[in-house]
């Protein structure tokens, strides 16, 4: 039997589930959080397997299950379109993932059905998000976007790139002209949110606002909402090396983050 007290398990390939984390501690602050950043297998996006992301995952939720998390966040799009469904069948706890939530804030604020989503090589390749759509909401027209040096740059520091804007002129000019909303379908997007919304008039929506509503409906249908009163603990773990990620995690979420590293 799961319980209250335990923790609410997050990851991503890198740095990108930290713009999930922050929304879920903006509502959920009273609870205890443990995030996974795999960046020793960075990245998710291009170069791997549907069949190497899926073990790769599973590892990570076998880490969630064995630290007494008791609800887990795929708080990356690619990992969510390679291995949701696996992942979902392997283990029991609520698992929740970010593509299917990503589909739902677009649907709810398109008014004309027509989408657009800018994500990794993995995720628009294999169609993540017209799959979901498929089965979450069948008028949507989805234009799936590559972006593929994003992630990476991001991740390794956006603002050091000097081809950064060229490129985002290039992969914007794709989205169709009757498009209505741009979804940012990489976890690591939200990093440069300003930057790309400088560069079109379009509306702009974050998956996560979506996963912050499912992931209260779910503890709350479950009755495993913590209800201590004092902040919770937020403990990082990450695969690959801390001296990028730590201070990057640290401004990005406005406080000192606790870190440890951990074998990839
Ligand atoms: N943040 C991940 C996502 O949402 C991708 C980054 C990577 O390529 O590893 O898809």
């Amino acid at each position: 039997m799961a319980e209250k007290t335990q923790k609410i398990g997050i990851f991503d390939s890198g740095l990108g589930g930290t713009t999930v984390l922050k929304e879920m501690i903006k509502s959920l602050p009273n609870e205890d959080y443990i995030y996974y950043g795999d960046n020793g297998n960075f990245p998710y996006g291009s170069g791997k397997t549907k069949n190497e992301l899926q073990k790769l995952t599973e590892r990570i939720l076998d880490f969630f299950v064995k630290n007494n998390c008791k609800l887990v966040i795929v708080a990356c799009n690619t990992a969510s379109t390679a291995a949701i469904d696996y992942l979902r069948e392997k283990f029991s706890l609520p698992i929740i993932g970010i593509v299917e939530a990503g589909v739902k804030i677009a649907s709810k604020n398109t008014k004309n059905k027509n989408i657009a989503v800018i994500s990794t090589k993995f995720t628009a390749d294999s169609h993540g998000y017209k799959n979901k759509a498929k089965m979450l909401d069948s008028e949507l027209n989805v234009k799936e976007i590559a972006c593929i040096e994003f992630a990476q740059m991001i991740e390794s520091g956006w603002d050091t790139f000097d081809n950064r804007k060229e490129l985002l002129n290039k992969y914007l000019s794709e989205i169709p002209k009757n498009t209505d909303t741009l979804v940012l379908g990489c976890t690591h997007y939200p990093l440069i949110r300003k930057d790309i919304e400088k560069n079109i008039k379009i509306k702009v929506v974050d998956p996560a606002v979506e996963i912050v509503e499912r992931a209260t409906q779910t503890l709350s249908s479950l009755n495993l909402l913590n209800d201590k009163k004092e902040k919770g603990r937020i403990i990082f773990f990450v695969t690959g090396e801390t001296y990028h990620f730590k201070p990057t995690a640290e401004k990005f979420l406005g406080k000192e983050i606790e870190i440890y590293r951990i074998p990839k």
